[in-house]
């Protein structure tokens, strides 16, 4: 076995990366939400300024066979790396995820990180994933957990009008795409900000960036050469003020839709902004994309009254995606 750096400009090569990426999870998952070719390609080729991807390739027989995304993220958390190992089901336990990690780990010492974090994913009840045994057997900490949860679409048309009928006073709901309009930027940072703050992320040794106008807009310019953006935001009738704001990425090309963030802000809880928040881009979901079969989205348990809010939509849990740490001991 033979472990090289992909190139990444080689559409050949990227291909049978991303192939064996999507049969690796394809075959241990039944609901994974996967990156798209296009997505993969973008992100690989175009760099963002916030991060730098040393993507690694297993190959036996002049095929790869197993891939790993290490992603050293620059500006912040300059300690740490991202590290996610994918083994095609055919070449398994023969050392191939491994082997990768060794090198993925050597590259990320090298770079003076002292450690890294990846998400797996393993059923609710039932047996460990290969993934979550993997983890472990390397020495990987169990960092943070969360459900991922499914809502197939079109959702129950009944449960929607019976959660639309409790909109809540004094607030309208502003919905906006792949930029967030001039007027509304300001609030929009600090709501970003605010959830990135609020975010539950266990023990994962990891700050969230503080995000400014330009890193908003950098953001929303990059995922739009590959996905639409759905924003629903809450506005007080009031003051104009933003309370709230929940955000939906399609992927184009993909058969799902995922929401991301929904937040409300402190001053703004207790009037169902979250649940109306949600129902708007649902609603926009069911409008502008009629072919997209299902809604994902993530939440911790503990947060009830996220976890709550998504139950009453219909959506289930269909796997726990935990988050898994290892860090170098000082020498
Ligand atoms: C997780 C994954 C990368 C492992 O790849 P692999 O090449 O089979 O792993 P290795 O052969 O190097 O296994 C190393 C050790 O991990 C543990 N392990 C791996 N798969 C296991 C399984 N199915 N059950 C129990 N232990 C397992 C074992 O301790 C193994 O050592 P051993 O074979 O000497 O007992 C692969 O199963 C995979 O691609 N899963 C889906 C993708 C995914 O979710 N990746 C995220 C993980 S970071």
């Amino acid at each position: 076995m033979e472990i090289r750096d992909l190139a990444v400009h080689d559409d050949d090569q990227l291909r049978e990366w991303w192939e064996v990426e999507q049969a690796a999870h394809r075959h241990d998952r039944a609901h994974p939400v996967l990156r798209t070719l296009d997505s993969l390609a973008f992100s690989l080729r175009n760099p963002s300024p916030h991060s730098r991807r040393e993507p690694l390739a297993a190959l036996v027989d002049g095929r790869i066979v197993g891939v790993a995304d290490l992603t050293l993220l620059v500006g912040d958390n300059e300690h740490v790396a991202e590290l996610e190992v994918s083994v095609h089901p055919g070449h398994r336990r023969r050392g191939v995820g491994r082997a990768l990690l060794a090198e993925a780990t050597r590259r990320r010492r090298e770079q003076g990180r002292t450690g890294d974090f990846g998400e797996v994913c393993t059923p609710v009840d039932g047996p460990v994933s290969p993934a979550l045994a993997f983890a472990r057997a390397l020495g990987y900490d169990d960092a943070h957990g969360e459900h991922h949860l499914v809502l197939e679409l079109p959702a129950d048309p009944e449960r929607v009008a019976a959660l639309a009928a409790g909109a809540p006073d004094g607030y309208d709901v502003v919905t906006w795409g792949n930029r967030c309009p001039d007027d509304l930027l300001d609030d929009y940072v600090t709501m970003r900000n605010r959830m990135n703050a609020d975010v539950p992320l266990g023990d994962v040794d990891y700050v969230p960036p503080v995000m400014d106008r330009e890193r908003v807009r950098l953001s929303e310019e990059r995922l739009a050469r590959t996905y639409d953006t759905v924003v629903a935001a809450a506005r007080r009738r009031e003051d104009g003020v933003l309370g709230g704001y929940s955000l939906t990425y399609l992927a184009h090309g993909s058969s799902v839709a995922f929401q991301d963030d929904t937040l409300v802000m402190p001053g703004h809880r207790g009037h169902r902004l979250g649940l109306a928040l949600k129902l708007a881009t649902l609603e926009i979901v069911r409008r502008d994309h009629p072919d997209r079969t299902a809604y994902h989205t993530w939440t911790d348990p503990q947060n009830h009254a996220m976890y709550r809010t998504n139950e009453r939509f219909g959506y289930r849990p269909v796997e726990v995606m935990r988050e898994m740490q290892v860090r170098d001991r000082a020498l």
